[in-house]
């Protein structure tokens, strides 16, 4: 059985293809998909899907997820209306390893970031056969290289920057671009870099909004001809992770109040900035653009196309040699395993001495340190 969790990500579809086509070549095997993670399984009436290759034919372009995905709740999770109108948790994991066991479920493949394989972990403590598959824009899991979906995730805010790129010279403005992450600045630092940013701030160093300000008064200290303009021209790029913060502040974000969902929704931090700039005096024109769920739909790029596609045959493999309570992870240039509990151990932050973080000011990106 193979299912989808956490947030969509392009090449999940891709991921289901490999597995699915991997699996036709074995005689015994039959693929099938559970409907929005293990939601499938836990809801009456059971909601399964027959997963063959007619099923999955061309799906390596189709962003989203056929299966569905949600990142609420789960079997450890389970969330229960009280009487009194509040809501609670149910641990339902048991029942649901039985129910599993009633359908003939061998094995389950679960697709998935790093909430999605904490619960692969403990199913697997619990004695299912599971194995992982990385995934999410994010790229913050510690033992892969790359999660598919990161790269693609990085490409669309790269075409954003570009875009701005010519409307903020033509206006002379400064833009203000947010980009998802969560407590990660990969999209960050990577488009930045591939954009050609001014200002990149990303969550693992609080940013000096003071070095922001002067790096802005930098990108418009050079006067470009026509003396009918009193004032002088440039624009700046910062593209701003959503879970940057100031040194001392903290995330800009909002608890919604969904049932079942454990994060704060991060965001407000490009507008909170662009305050703060107005406040100490900036008078270009600012503008925020907040690319949020641009970043995950669409049509996965082919290096996240490939590497989802492998993890997909490489996941079923596993399967069949009875590599169990492991996530299939990227080491260049290997698809290797790695066991659920290390996968899930620590996440995958920018080092502030790592060599990218060098290389952004290696090209003068402030960093706000
Ligand atoms: O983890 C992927 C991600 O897109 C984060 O970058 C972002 O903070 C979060 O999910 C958004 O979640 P939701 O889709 O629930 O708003």
């Amino acid at each position: 059985m193979v299912l989808t969790g956490g947030g969509d990500c392009p090449g999940l579809n891709a991921v289901i293809r490999g597995i699915v086509k991997r699996a036709s070549q074995e005689k015994d095997w039959e693929v099938v998909g559970c409907i929005e993670s293990f939601n499938g399984v836990l809801r009456e009436p059971t909601e399964i899907e027959i997963l063959d290759e007619n099923r999955v034919a061309g799906l390596q372009i189709q962003g989203g997820t056929i299966l569905g995905t949600t990142n609420k709740g789960g079997p450890f999770a389970w969330p229960v209306k009280n009487a009194d109108g509040t809501w609670s948790t149910a641990d339902r994991s048991d029942e649901m390893l039985r129910k599993l066991q009633y359908l003939g479920i061998d094995a389950v493949i679960n697709i998935g970031g790093d909430g999605s394989q904490r619960i692969s972990l403990g199913l697997y403590n619990k004695g299912l056969n599971i194995v992982g598959v990385p995934k999410t824009i994010d790229n913050d899991l510690s033992m892969t290289d790359y999660t598919f979906g990161f790269q693609t995730a990085v490409q669309i805010c790269t075409d954003a920057i570009d875009k701005l790129v010519t409307t903020a010279a033509s206006h002379n403005r400064v833009f203000i671009m947010e980009v998802m992450g969560r407590d990660a600045g990969w999209i960050a630092l990577h488009s930045a870099i591939a954009g050609g940013a001014d200002v990149c701030l990303i969550p693992e160093i609080p940013y000096d909004i003071e070095k922001v300000r002067t790096k802005i008064e930098e990108c418009y200290s050079h006067p470009m001809g026509s003396p009918i303009y009193q004032r002088r021209r440039g624009n700046c790029i910062i593209v701003i992770a959503e879970g940057a913060k100031p040194k001392g502040g903290g995330v800009t974000g909002t608890v919604t109040g969904e049932v079942g969902y454990q994060h704060i929704k991060l965001g407000g931090i490009a507008e909170k900035l662009a305050e703060d700039l107005k406040a100490m005096g900036v008078e270009h024109d600012i503008r925020c653009t907040i690319l949020g769920h641009l970043q995950r739909g669409g049509t996965p790029i082919a290096f996240d196309r490939v590497l989802a596609t492998e993890f997909g045959v490489r996941a079923m493999e596993f399967v069949l040699e009875g590599r169990f309570g492991q996530m299939v992870a990227y080491h260049h240039p290997d698809i290797v395993g790695v066991s659920l509990e290390e996968a899930v151990r620590t996440p995958h932050f920018i080092d502030p001495n790592e060599r990218l973080v060098h290389t952004a000011k290696g090209v003068g990106i402030e960093l706000g340190e």
